[in-house]
């Protein structure tokens, strides 16, 4: 096993250069998989900024940030476990679980039989070695991109995400009018705390469901007891307007603006992201809503910079101290979901 210094960043397969991008801010190197990508650090890099950069919820294309202390290639596909047990057992640390994983590919997915019987192999053994204590704020990751190659990573529960490979797996409900339904779900769940959610989220209150057609968004929000005004010249799901909730404006989405100022605004028009991220910019800047989370939906070419166009659109006109949060979601294709509330 050799030791290392390295950072191991999960992403959607095919963005794995934009996830390489973020991190060259304080990588001095990334080399790209298939579905992730390892960075390495500078020797000199603090405690604190390792930190930093290993915290899952300042990513926008990561979706899990791992500090790696050991690989190894060429391992035996007949014994797995005793070198893999050696080096943890070496680094002198216990942890309060092992998640085996793989990447979120082709590749990964046939891993997957694989990852299950080996993870119980390596937790059962990691159990008689005293190796495993629930109170531990540290998780053993033990990530295969093929079945002889691992990377074992430690990382912080409070600062990974709590999912395996990153991923958390919603059941999309079947009253739902849309499977984009899944997305909102998933931002609310991922850009917001349980106390935001609590807080943020109250029955009574309202919201603006841009681009709402068929009205999956709409849905989410509805569920937990909002008002919601629907802007969209589709037509919108016939059970969920009886609802009495949801009132639909068949407007187009850049002109329309509330009487009074709202809660929420939430918005998925298939659009180009700058001009998404201005309209966002505008409703924060002039009040009319409190908060939102919007898609924007990536160009081919150039997607990191249109990225950070996009969210320094948002900063300069909402404050630089606003309050803005960016992930690819799991449900999120060739797009990213923002959260951004005035400071
Ligand atoms: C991806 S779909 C939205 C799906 C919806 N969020 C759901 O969960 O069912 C995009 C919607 O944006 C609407 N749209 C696109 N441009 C618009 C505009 N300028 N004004 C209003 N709606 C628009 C389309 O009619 C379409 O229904």
């Amino acid at each position: 096993m050799e030791r290392v210094s390295e950072l191991l960043l999960y992403c959607r397969p095919g963005f794995e250069a934009e996830c390489a991008s973020e991190i060259s801010a304080v990588a001095s190197g990334a080399e790209c998989g298939d579905g992730y990508v390892v960075a390495t650090l500078p020797a000199d890099l603090g405690a604190e900024e390792v930190d930093r950069a290993a915290d899952w919820r300042r990513s926008i294309f990561a979706r899990q940030r791992l500090p790696v202390f050991a690989r190894a290639e060429g391992l035996s596909r007949a014994d797995r476990l005793t070198p893999i047990l050696a080096a943890i057992a070496q680094r002198g640390e216990r942890w309060c679980d092992a998640w085996v994983e793989a990447p979120d590919s082709d590749a990964g997915k046939a891993l997957a039989p694989f990852c299950r019987s080996f993870g119980n192999a390596l937790r059962g053994a990691m159990k008689n070695a005293r190796l495993l204590d629930v109170k531990s704020p540290q998780r053993l990751h033990a990530f295969f991109p093929q079945s002889t190659k691992v990377y074992l990573c430690s990382a912080d529960v409070a600062t990974s995400s709590p999912w395996p490979q990153g991923i958390p797996r919603l059941k999309f409900p079947r009253e739902a009018p849309s499977r984009s339904t899944l997305k909102l779900d998933e931002a609310v769940i991922v850009l917001l705390n349980e106390d935001e959610r609590a807080r943020w989220l109250q029955s009574g209150m309202s919201a603006v469901d841009l681009g709402a057609a068929p009205g999956g968004w709409t849905w989410q929000l509805v569920r937990r007891g909002l008002l919601v005004v629907a802007v969209d010249n589709g037509p919108m799901d016939a059970v969920l307007m009886e609802s009495g909730q949801v009132t639909h404006a068949r407007e187009d989405g850049f002109r329309y603006r509330p009487k009074k100022s709202v809660d929420w605004l939430v918005c998925d028009m298939v659009e180009q992201p700058r001009r998404v991220a201005a309209l966002m910019a505008q409703w924060l800047a002039e009040g009319r809503c409190r908060r939102a989370i919007f898609n924007l939906k990536l160009p081919m070419k150039k997607r990191w910079d249109e990225t950070q166009l996009c969210l320094s659109i948002l900063r300069d006109a909402v404050g630089a101290d606003a309050d803005v949060r960016a992930k690819q979601l799991y449900h999120d294709r060739e797009e990213i979901t923002v959260f951004a509330q005035r400071a």
